[in-house]
């Protein structure tokens, strides 16, 4: 692996050192540079330092101007304006950076941050014996990039699937198993659907029962206590829920095109045993106290609608132990035997007081301490076409299966109206990959935090920002080397580029920065932000600057294959972090 420092990089680190050369006593000397239409860049930073040092920015600027060397990578820097320097690179620089982070295979010559942290990543958690929603599909997606990105930057992650597989409404399904065994067939011997669908009939059929029947009633409370306590023979029956909710699960994340591991899989059951534990340090250390029989938390600032403080409920005047319990319990395993220094939680922006108040509790507890960030990433609801939560035509909440179901069936239309050479197998293996990426890459192309509309018809589209644009980019590219035949990528450093040519350039010298930012801010979109301009500037420079034919002359299109290929490698390095496929054909 053999990392290479960005252009932007060595830039900064001249300004930097040119700057403190002129002024000594600035010691937050940060030269903000910006990528500019002007120039290569534009260094800002120079009129606040020299607001603050008093002095005249013009006059400052041109003394640091005086203190580069211009040459090998900057070739000329000139003050604009008070205080604001242009830079312009050498064509010679912008390919030689090129070539190094090409002979460095998928890592693209981005090294990975020589300190990581644990980021524990809490998402993709359905509910045992419920169809999974779209909000479902969300922090699935979501969640999945956010781990690209980070286990790219070298950040260590660990993945947490909280599923809901504990609570009270435990006692009617399983009461009803009990009087009715084998109403769920065998977990090994169903596929998804199936297992699906022998969920809902036993939970119409429980439901039933239980809205009729006092004594089943009274029955299925009794059941609730038996599961807490523990009874063995329970616990089997609660099991077999749970199996036959994780075949239907697996194969949503299959047809997700995502892999999710079993020893991940780490729902609110997994905490039961600590929960108690958990209840009883709270109270001793006064963080909780006794309200109704309730042990509860309360918060200044977390009042209601009549002013009166909102607690967070620890364990219910009953006993039972709940959410709150779950996951205060999971931050205690989290931070000492995970030793996470960092916790995501990708859950829907509606929980967002929940999180706060057991995050905030956690660390008065002081099992969130200061060296450990908690973040609820929440996102925002899905809507359909009308601007309202999505649902079906009759109202009810879209099946997951059938919605991804559809995005691949409107996929396969497209790749078959663009299909020359492809056969009927090829179309539909690209339609999945079409499909899925369209629904994942509408969900990530916009800041997680809104809602977003469903929209089939725009996200399978090739014009605009939406993943098959982005897929064909680099289908196109694999086209373009395919067709060069014997000619293959090289490095010239000593020609001349093209305005089209350094502009691409730049941008590939900045997909290492992108990732780390989008990382670090838990940003996705700022990643397919940066990939659609990448393919954009693709079209300009492919519009611009003749590879095949007209054929150039022989070291020329080499050089420009370099940019084609290095594109094509950023593209699918890019999108695979995101969890979306790029076809060598379409
Ligand atoms: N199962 C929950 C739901 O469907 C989401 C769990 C979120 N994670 C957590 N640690 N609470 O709404």
């Amino acid at each position: 692996m053999a990392s290479v420092t960005p252009l932007s990089a060595s830039v900064e680190q001249q300004l930097t050192s040119a700057l403190s050369a002129t002024l000594p006593e600035a010691t937050d000397v940060d030269p903000l540079l910006r990528r500019s239409d002007r120039a290569d860049y534009q260094a800002n930073g120079i009129l606040a330092l020299a607001k603050k040092a008093k002095s005249n920015p013009r006059e400052l600027a041109a003394q640091v101007v005086a203190g580069i060397t211009t040459g090998d990578v900057i070739k000329d820097v000139e003050v604009s304006g008070p205080g604001f320097l242009n830079i312009t690179l050498t064509d010679r620089a912008i390919t030689e950076n090129l070539a190094a982070r090409y002979a460095d295979g998928d890592r693209l010559g981005v090294a990975p941050k020589a300190e990581p942290g644990i980021t524990v990543v809490d998402y993709a958690q359905p509910n045992v014996a419920k169809e999974m929603h779209v909000g479902h599909l969300r922090s699935a997606v979501i969640g999945d990039a956010l781990r690209g990105m980070l286990d790219f930057t070298g950040e260590k992650t660990i993945g947490r699937h909280h599923i809901g597989d504990w609570g009270t409404q435990f006692g009617m399904l399983i009461q009803h198993l009990f009087e009715n065994p084998g109403e769920l067939a065998p977990a090994a011997e169903v596929d998804g659907e199936q297992a699906m669908s022998n969920l809902n009939r036993v939970y119409k059929a429980s439901r039933a029962v239980f809205d009729s029947d006092e004594e089943f009633k009274e029955r299925a409370r009794k059941r609730v206590v038996a599961l807490q306590s523990g009874d063995k023979e329970t616990l089997e029956l609660w099991q077999q829920f749970v199996d036959e909710s994780k075949v239907y699960f697996y194969s949503v994340f299959e047809k997700l095109d995502m892999e999710i591991r079993d020893d991940e899989i780490v729902g609110e059951s997994a905490y039961n045993d600590g929960m108690p534990e958990t209840a009883r340090l709270l109270e001793e250390m006064g963080v909780a106290e006794r309200s109704e029989g309730a042990l509860v938390v309360f918060f200044d600032d977390i009042r209601g609608k009549d002013d009166k403080p909102v607690p967070l409920i620890v364990q219910k005047a009953d006993g039972g132990f709940g959410y709150a319990a779950s996951d205060l319990t999971a931050i205690r395993n989290r931070v000492t035997d995970l030793h996470a220094t960092s916790l995501i939680y990708v859950v829907d922006v509606r929980q967002s007081l929940h999180f706060k108040m057991v995050f905030e509790a956690a660390r008065r507890a002081g099992w969130l301490t200061d060296g450990v960030t908690a973040h609820n990433m929440g996102y925002g609801t899905v809507l359909g076409a009308d601007g309202k939560p999505f649902k079906t035509r009759e109202g009810e909440t879209v099946r997951l299966e059938d919605l991804l179901d559809e995005a691949v069936q409107r996929a396969a239309e497209v790749v078959r109206e663009k299909a020359q050479d492809l056969t009927e197998d090829e179309i539909q293996e690209r339609a999945q990959q079409v499909g899925i990426g369209a629904v994942k890459y509408a969900d990530l192309s916009t800041s997680p935090n809104r809602d977003y509309k469903f929209d089939l018809d725009q996200m399978v589209s090739l014009n605009g920002d939406t993943s098959v644009y982005l897929q064909y980019a680099y289908a196109r590219i694999q086209s373009i080397l395919r067709k060069a035949g014997e000619t293959k990528p090289a490095a010239h450093p000593e020609l001349e580029l093209h305005a089209a040519e350094r502009a691409l350039g730049l941008h590939l010298d900045a997909f290492g920065d992108t990732v780390f930012e989008a990382a670090a801010e838990y940003a996705p979109h700022k990643l397919a932000a940066y990939l659609y301009q990448l393919a954009s500037l693709f079209t300009s420079f492919y519009d611009k600057c003749p590879v095949i034919k007209p054929a150039p002359p022989k070291e020329i299109a080499e050089n420009r294959l370099l940019l084609c290929d290095m594109t094509a490698r950023t593209l699918h390095q890019g999108m695979a972090l995101l969890g979306i496929r790029t076809p060598e054909r379409l």
